[in-house]
């Protein structure tokens, strides 16, 4: 979490780090800052509250003079959102100012090791004991003592850094928290994620744990904790900025919505040649496939929702025991898992802290790790055997949408590639089901032609103090992605409940007018899920329902009905998903919340 930049250049710095700094708000946004360096001189400006109060309060950096600088949007960890606990931090003669993204887990002894030098420390943060402690180590040359402070901090950073005594320099470093380098001409940026730097440069590197960064205006060095000088690959970045826009649309969220179509298409079609699946790079062979005893899969947020879909589809397709589980759980369960095992690792960002923890700790087992991410080139998909990518472009939106649509469709093609290989599925239900799945994109868009009912009903439950989501098998998993995006983003209070456990306590909640959203697209289930809307309706709950086209039996008991198109059962998920997610944004709309930047929330979730 956190966002930081930094611009080394002929430009003034500070517009340029204010305009990074709004691409990577959706990273933390309950404070900002900014330092420039103007010759000899650190002019340093940060405050509580949004990006649009230092931008104000700098006058879009117009009051800023300098062409070196660093930028951070924050998400608090240690210390209140507060105008002191923001970054940028001073050292304590105010010669070298850094910005910090994730947590220095043993800063209390620093802090103590560095009071006891004399040091007096004006924030709650952990961040500060960095800044001070470079300076403790520094002896004239800053790559020195930033190794020398890297060597005794322990936790995860990326820290951009300035000092007096270096004009015309650029620090950086990273460790477990994502940066990259931006390639200019003239000009160089550090960064915490690509959007921040794209309508400046497309040619980046991506740094790896304990490689410092040393820029100039016309000159990058990456360098190991020996000094020794590193050679690196310019990875050029070929989406368009506009996607990473509003493009006319009030929010990201809506954008990303009703980008989904084209998402999932992209991501399933070229997957999809000669009646073939063929998954990119996936080395994963026959024999290996065949060999396979268990399949974990492993996220968090809405990735572990999508590995709860991943699991009975899988099962169903592959007939190899599936476990899906939390990533903040399993890396510190003392798995059983082994050589034989495949772990699915699911995240958007490829960046989340408890997701790679958990790879880690699978891959330290012996495990294969195929990970399903839409960031090319974060830590994730670079430390998995093989990576399917999902091509959802930026979701710059907290609440995730198309990034959910298109991990479904992944776990679908993961799924039928195992089922195919190791004899489960059979050359009908192949084709059947290859065919089935381009249809989607489609009957996406069929929902998106007759959304002003869903519209007008959200218009009148926005005050709902309490919403339950009901389901069963595969809309039971659909239900508690539903539920979760209701609650991020309008913060009402929501549960998720597998239909059958209705009767063991959730029941007891519902009261006269309470809403039910119950999900009943599972042909098989219908009647035991129109008996559980029977048992609420009873206790005088209102219900919305969805249903699959056809199944106008649900009017009878429903108050407000949303349709599906048909599809094949497993699939119905990429459908159900899309008026829930309309549902959560017209609701959160209605109730006038912020819907891209809820509360307490941030994207990239790149501490524990
Ligand atoms: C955060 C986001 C969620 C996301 C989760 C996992 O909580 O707000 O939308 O599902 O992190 O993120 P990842 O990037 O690993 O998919």
């Amino acid at each position: 979490m956190c966002g930081i930049v930094g611009y080394i250049g002929n430009e003034q710095a500070a517009p340029i780090l204010l305009g990074g700094l709004e691409k990577l708000e959706y990273r933390g946004y309950d404070s900002a800052g900014v330092a420039v360096l103007d010759g000899d001189k650190i002019t340093m400006v940060k405050t509580k509250g949004r990006l649009k109060v230092l931008a104000d309060k700098i006058h879009d950096g117009a009051d800023l003079h300098g062409t070196i600088g660093i930028g951070h949007t924050r998400w608090a960890t240690h210390g209140a959102p507060s105008d002191i606990n923001s970054h940028p931090h001073l050292s304590r003669n105010g010669k070298i100012a850094l910005v910090h993204n994730g947590i220095i887990e043993n800063y209390m002894q620093i802090k103590a090791l560095l009071e006891g030098e004399g040091y007096t420390f004006v924030s709650d943060t952990d961040t500060e004991v960095v800044s001070h402690l470079i300076d403790y180590y520094y002896n004239g040359n800053m790559i020195d003592a930033i190794i020398k402070a890297i060597h005794r901090i322990e936790g995860s950073y990326a820290l951009g850094i300035i000092s007096v005594d270096h004009p015309g320099e650029l620090f950086a470093v990273r460790k477990s928290s994502p940066l990259i380098v931006g390639i200019g001409n003239g000009e160089n940026y550090i960064a915490s994620d690509i959007p921040a730097i794209l309508s400046r440069t497309r040619d980046v590197y991506f740094l790896e744990d304990n490689e410092i960064v040393w820029l100039k205006g016309d000159k990058i060095k990456i360098l190991d904790t020996d000094k020794h000088e590193i050679k690196k690959d310019v990875f050029h970045v070929d989406w368009d900025v506009s996607a990473a826009e509003k493009g006319g649309y009030e929010h990201f969220m809506i954008k990303e919505i009703m980008e989904q179509p084209k998402a999932i298409e992209d991501t399933v079609c070229p997957r999809i040649q000669g009646g073939e699946i063929v998954l990119d790079d996936i080395k994963l062979t026959a024999k290996q496939i065949k060999a396979l005893s268990k399949i974990y899969i492993i996220g968090c947020g809405s990735a572990y929702h999508v590995g709860v879909v991943g699991k009975y589809v899988m099962e169903k397709l592959t007939r190899i025991p599936v476990e899906v589980e939390l990533a903040s759980e399993f890396r510190y369960r003392d798995p059983i898992i082994g050589k034989d095992d495949l772990v699915i690792i699911i995240s958007q960002s490829g960046e989340t802290a408890d997701t790679l923890a958990a790879l880690r700790e699978a891959k330290k087992r012996g495990a294969r790790i195929l990970s399903v991410v839409n960031v090319v080139g974060s830590s994730i998909a670079r430390e998995s055997d093989d990576v399917l990518y999902t091509w959802a472009g930026p979701e710059i939106s907290v609440a995730t949408t198309k990034a959910y649509s298109t991990q479904l469709q992944a776990m679908y093609l993961i799924a039928m590639h195992i089922g195919i290989n190791n004899g489960k599925i059979d050359e009908e239900q192949k084709e059947h089901l290859l065919a089935e799945i381009q249809t989607l994109p489609a009957k996406v868009r069929k929902i998106f032609e007759d959304i002003a009912p869903l519209q007008n009903y959200a218009s009148k439950k926005y005050g709902s103090k309490d919403i339950f989501f009901l389901g069963r098998g595969l809309d039971y998993c659909v239900a508690l992605e539903g539920s979760l995006k209701l609650k991020e983003i309008s913060y009402i209070h929501s549960e998720a409940y597998a239909a059958g456990e209705l009767k063991h306590g959730p029941i007891s909640l519902i009261e006269d007018g309470s809403l039910v959203v119950a999900l009943a697209t599972q042909e098989d289930l219908f009647e035991k899920i129109l008996s559980n809307i029977k048992e609420v309706k009873a206790r005088g709950a209102k219900v919305f329902a969805i249903a699959q086209e056809g199944n106008t039996a649900i009017e009878k008991e429903a108050d407000f009905v949303v349709y599906i198109p048909k599809t094949e059962n497993i699939f119905t998920p990429s459908l159900t998903v899309v008026p829930l997610q309309l549902f959560s944004y017209y609701v959160a709309v209605n109730k006038g919340c912020d819907v891209d930047k809820p509360r307490n929330l941030a994207k990239s979730v790149t501490v524990e």
